[in-house]
């Protein structure tokens, strides 16, 4: 016999109703990511992407468009008529294409956003393991308030005889404990065969793709319950927001966690906010209050202070954040000083050992080794070499309005203090520009610039004018 074939559908076309959102709920994000998105990554760690079927519907575009590179198949549901109606969609999609159904098909829910691969993996082999038609994943929350309930054969017993609805309980069952998490094994045959004897008798006129439960044990087929091991919260669906924030608060504390056992100090992980994705070195300390965001990538022996928010960003070894720095799509070299209260825009490339200090914002700018810019500066499509220093409130003249001009500064200038550099313009190596400068023309090297009008002072002039106006 050959190894069965199995294939996983995803539905994801439901409205989310309950988020009161004009977002369709799978594109909500928990841990920085839509919820459909993690659960087609853990469907990706199971079967290949060619083997996933997503259900769309509701703002259906938008839901590809967000998951488009995942490379799985989509299927239409045009009307949203319930969960066993999205099934009948997968089965038409087969039957309207060449593609051979698999001997099992895996079903997810796009709300269902914390399942693991291990998970899936176990009801697949518990599914096959048990022969049987129908395996249900359960799970046995503090409160099981709004989910569909699995009826077992008897206590103790693998077999389910039903899964009925919260609305459709009937007042001796409201006490059943047991949830259904809406992730299923099916033997695709016996599904597709109960698939067109659902009806809508229900209290919510819709196709419960639940029922296929009652109809196999009534056909005389095995349906088998699998409580999920790995904690209650893998299975938690997210209906309302309050849902996904318990949801995201459980996600990033696994992510804190996995970052602690790998030799990260994190002071008061629950405040910190840390996407799954990111990745940071051992050794590392982050403050209470910290962000980081999407692909941020941070070195080891680095210091993030309170309050600092990195996304999508690179940061190499031995880096020092401040308090409320603010970074996005910044790389980092190793031993760099930022803030407090620095912001690194789009493609800002401090180098190492460079110094960016308080209330200094930086655009398109390649800071060189040992470079400082210290304190209330502008820095905007501008290359600066190694070991200059810009003074306090230097500002790139970066824009004429219409369009944005380069600023290249060489090695070792002296910026002096409040210069406005007035872009297309170069300051060549070793230059010095005097304090108070507006910089419109280019610097030599070696040379200094002086841009503003000499000093002129009056000796005694302000005490005679004291003296004039108090006798009037
Ligand atoms: C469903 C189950 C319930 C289970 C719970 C677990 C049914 C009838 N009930 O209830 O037993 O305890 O999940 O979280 O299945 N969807 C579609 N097309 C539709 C309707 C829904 O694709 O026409 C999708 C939704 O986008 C969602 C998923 O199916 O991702 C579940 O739908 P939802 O309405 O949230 O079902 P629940 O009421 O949570
Ligand atoms: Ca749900």
């Amino acid at each position: 016999m050959s190894t069965p074939t199995f294939a996983v559908a995803i539905m994801a076309a439901g409205k989310g109703t309950r988020l009161k959102s004009k977002r369709p709920k799978v594109l909500h994000e928990i841990g920085g990511k839509a919820l459909l998105l993690h659960v087609i990554a853990a469907a990706k760690q199971v079967v290949r992407p060619g083997d996933i079927y997503v259900i769309v519907g509701h703002e259906a575009d938008k839901v590809k468009s967000a998951v488009s590179a995942e490379g799985t198949h989509f299927v239409l549901q045009a009307e949203q008529r319930g969960t066993g109606h999205a099934i009948q969609q997968v089965k038409a999609f087969f039957a309207a294409s060449d593609i051979t159904p698999p001997d099992h098909l895996l079903v997810l829910s796009g709300d269902v956003p914390l399942i693991r691969p291990e998970t899936i993996t176990a009801i697949r082999d518990f599914h096959l393991a048990q022969d049987a038609s129908m395996t249900i994943l359960t799970a046995v929350p503090e409160d099981p308030t709004g989910y569909g309930r699995v009826i077992r054969r008897e206590p103790g017993s693998s077999e389910a005889l039903a899964i009925v609805e919260q609305k459709d309980l009937k007042p001796e069952q409201r006490d059943t404990p047991e949830i259904n998490s809406g992730i299923y094994a099916f033997r695709t045959a016996s599904l597709f065969t109960q698939l067109d004897k659902l009806n809508a008798n229900n209290a919510q006129g819709e196709l419960y793709l639940t029922d296929v439960a009652s109809l196999l044990v009534g056909s005389g087929e095995k349906v088998v319950a699998l409580e999920a091991t790995g904690g209650v919260d893998e299975v938690l669906g997210a209906n309302t927001i309050a849902e996904m924030m318990y949801l995201d608060e459980a996600m990033r504390m696994a992510t804190a966690r996995r970052l602690m056992a790998q030799g990260v100090t994190i002071f008061r992980p629950e405040t910190c906010v840390i996407d799954s994705s990111v990745q940071v070195a051992a050794d590392t300390v982050l403050e209470p209050f910290v962000q980081l965001l999407g692909n941020t990538v941070v070195g080891g022996d680095c210091r993030i202070r309170s309050y600092s928010v990195v996304q999508n960003s690179t940061i190499g070894e031995r880096v020092i954040l401040r308090n409320g720095c603010i970074l996005d799509q910044a790389t980092v070299a190793n031993g760099a000083i930022l803030g407090p209260y620095a912001h690194l825009r789009p493609e800002s490339h401090i180098g190492e050992g460079a110094h960016v200090g308080n209330f200094v914002e930086t655009k398109k700018v390649t800071l060189g080794k040992g470079s400082k810019a210290n304190h209330l500066t502008y820095l905007g499509d501008a290359v600066i070499g190694s070991g200059t220093n810009i003074g306090a409130g230097v500002i790139t003249c970066n824009y004429d309005g219409v369009n944005k001009h380069q600023t290249t500064i060489g090695d070792n200038v002296f910026i002096g203090s409040d210069n406005a550099l007035v872009a297309p313009v170069t300051i060549g190596d070793g230059a010095i520009t005097a304090a108070g400068s507006i910089i419109t023309d280019n610097v030599p090297a070696g040379s200094l610039a002086i841009a503003r009008s000499r000093q002129e002072t009056k000796p005694g002039w302000a005490d005679e004018r004291r003296s004039r106006l108090k006798k009037n």
